[in-house]
């Protein structure tokens, strides 16, 4: 009975918690992304759900467990293109107290396809890491050829008060010419639509930690 009532009440928890997210950031979110297609949001997960990606992120690192990033159908490291170490998270590698995070982006996910009437059906994320001095050439993340990233989600692991001079910038092109950078400061999630935007990563002075993913299409659809 003890047993039913701790799920009970956890089950409850978690959904309240997922909810209130979505209710707390939707307005912002909504209209950004109906208006403009990108928007950032500041203090996105709840302050000890946001430490506590950041720590298995940075556990990860120093077990060694992120890879060089690849680039293209050859899979080959390029620094010239982009020198950040990846690791993609899973239910089935990650750390048990990632599981909410997960929920969490499932929950967005499910949220911006029934409001946008987006055809989001599934996500993949990975933790990055730049070493200082690494960067990301400019790029679009849907690829040619390849129309299955819908939405792109950036979520800045570092601290609160990386300052301008740390550099590291995402720099979001709004056309040609005109772009915006945006610091990577802790717990900032970023969401942008992954076909029209061309941005790139510059080079920080400290490791710049972030979770990237994206929703998508199924995984049949393109190649
Ligand atoms: C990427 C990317 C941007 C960032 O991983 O494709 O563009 O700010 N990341 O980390
Ligand atoms: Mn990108």
């Amino acid at each position: 009975m003890s047993v039913d009532l701790k799920g009970g009440i956890s089950k409850r928890f978690d959904l309240v918690s997922k909810t209130g997210l979505w209710n707390q950031h939707k307005e912002n979110i909504l209209l950004d992304l109906s208006s403009k297609r990108w928007s950032v949001i500041d203090n996105f997960l709840p302050h000890c759900s946001f430490k506590q990606l950041a720590i298995a992120a940075s556990r990860d690192y120093q077990e060694g467990l992120l890879k060089p990033a690849t680039v293209g159908k050859s899979k080959k490291r390029r620094e010239k293109v982009r020198g950040d170490a990846i690791r993609w998270v899973q239910r089935s590698n990650c750390h048990p107290s990632i599981y909410p995070i997960l929920d969490i982006i499932d929950n967005l996910q499910e949220n911006l396809r029934q409001q946008l009437f987006l055809p989001l059906q599934e996500n993949e994320s990975h933790f990055a890491v730049y070493p200082p001095g690494t960067f990301y050439v400019k790029h679009l993340d849907c690829h040619r050829n390849q129309n299955n990233r819908i939405l792109t989600f950036i979520l800045y692991l570092n601290r609160r008060n990386w300052s301008k001079a740390n550099g590291g910038q995402l720099r979001m092109y709004m056309d040609k010419h005109e772009f915006v950078d945006i610091n990577p400061i802790g717990n900032r999630l970023v969401l942008f639509d992954s076909s029209v935007f061309y941005h790139e990563v510059l080079p920080a002075t400290r490791p710049r930690m972030s979770y990237t993913g994206w929703m998508r299409r199924n995984s049949t659809f393109g190649s």
